[in-house]
């Protein structure tokens, strides 16, 4: 594409999709193979062995990044291949900084996996991102942030937590995965990495795995593609191809998901069943400012607490949807709902979880595309059954 400056929704649909150079097909072959043939030893068409390199998956990895505002993309098997890339760019001793409301299973992965083999992990309060400081040494290489976080929508300052990872020279990643690179792009506002669960938002349709890393900063990718390669959590050419796919809707998809949000929120707020809500786009959101400035809405993630209701009574209630599917998982076009403590949240410690507000009552809500009116009649009789 030869545009000057192509819009969000112009890459969406073509930002690195050219024609297939043999048919001129229009979609991108689902290129199935493992290998390719060469002429001589070493003389191939720049592709050798597929999971190093796929031209499906190559075609994805630069929609994405155009998507992103970066320059190198790279697609894993999940969105935790992907976060365990980054993490494999440290070394026994090296410390991360990291939120203390975090996806349970990127928890999982640094205390369960990384911990044992010498990687410290400081779990914080990101609201305030000048907190990050108190916890900065000689070890610190990487600040590791989600925003919004997973499951009670905090926003952590993106621009912030630049400034003091630039200064302290440490990377900085962003999870990304909840406002998707239609609400908010990290490297525009100083990250140096942002990864996506691919699963979610950018895949849209329930139906792939997958992960990916972005980034501008050629030598940060050099060292995550060697790593992608080695390790090897490389996606397939059918889940890239069903992902191309997904993303030419993503800007329609994310409109109408902040729409319907926005609605939901609102209704639960004023629901005398409803002790709490939790969503950026509340103007007394503790960091609404925050999320103003950086996000290009608030999205269709929002969590809330059931007033003075014991585990049995939020599990009744979770079970009693017509629409919203109780299941792990969000970002597709379906609504869904969630109970993190028990569900994606389980493998942090009830103490921790509840500590970030993760209590028995709370349920996330990934609110879909589907009728407006369909999904308040859902949630009024759940609410008043
Ligand atoms: C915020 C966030 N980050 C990372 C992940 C992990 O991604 P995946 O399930 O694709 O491995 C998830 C999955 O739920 C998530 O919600």
């Amino acid at each position: 594409m030869s545009l000057k400056s192509p819009k969000f929704a112009t890459k969406a649909l073509h930002a690195g999709i050219e024609p297939d150079p043999s048919t001129g097909a229009i979609m991108t072959p689902i290129y199935q193979t493992s290998t390719y043939v060469q002429a001589s030893p070493g003389q191939n068409k720049g592709y050798a062995y597929a999971r190093g390199k796929n031209p499906t998956r190559s075609a994805l990895e630069k929609n994405i990044a155009a998507l992103e505002n970066a320059k190198h993309g790279l697609c894993f098997s999940s969105g935790m291949g992907a976060t365990d890339a980054v993490i494999k760019l440290l070394r026994p001793g090296d410390e991360v900084v990291t939120g203390n409301d975090l996806y349970g299973g990127s928890y999982r992965m640094f205390t369960k996996v990384f911990e044992p083999f010498g990687i410290k992990f400081h779990f914080i309060d990101l609201t305030d991102a000048e907190n990050i400081n108190n916890y900065i040494n000689a070890n610190t290489k990487l600040i590791w942030i989600e925003t919004p976080t997973n499951p009670t929508m905090q926003i952590v300052d993106i621009s912030a937590c630049a400034r003091i990872a630039k200064a302290n020279n440490i990377i900085l990643a962003v999870d990304n995965t909840f406002a998707s690179p239609y609400l908010q792009n990290p490297i525009d506002l100083g990250a140096d990495i942002v990864m996506h669960s691919v699963t979610k938002y950018l895949g849209g349709h329930s139906d792939v795995v997958m992960g990916a890393l972005l980034t501008n900063d050629d030598s940060i990718y050099e060292r995550l593609a060697f790593i992608h390669n080695s390790c090897g959590a490389t996606p397939g050419p059918m889940d890239s191809f069903l992902v191309i796919r997904g993303i030419k809707t993503l800007h329609l998809r994310m409109e109408r998901h902040c729409q319907n949000g926005e609605i939901i929120a609102h209704f639960l707020r004023s629901h005398p069943r409803v002790e709490k809500v939790y969503w950026p786009g509340f103007t007394d959101h503790p960091n609404h400012d925050i999320a103003k400035k950086q996000m290009r809405g608030y999205g269709g993630m929002i969590s809330f607490v059931l007033k003075d209701a014991g585990l049995e009574e939020t599990f009744k209630f979770a079970s009693s949807f017509q629409v919203f599917s109780l299941a792990e998982s969000l970002g597709g076009v379906e609504s869904l709902i969630n109970h993190p403590a028990t569900m994606t949240h389980a493998s942090i410690p009830k103490q921790e979880r509840e500590n970030a507000g993760v209590v028995d009552a709370l349920l996330r809500l990934s609110v879909g595309v589907e009728d407006i009116e369909d999904l308040l009649e859902d949630l009024k009789q759940a609410l008043d059954g």
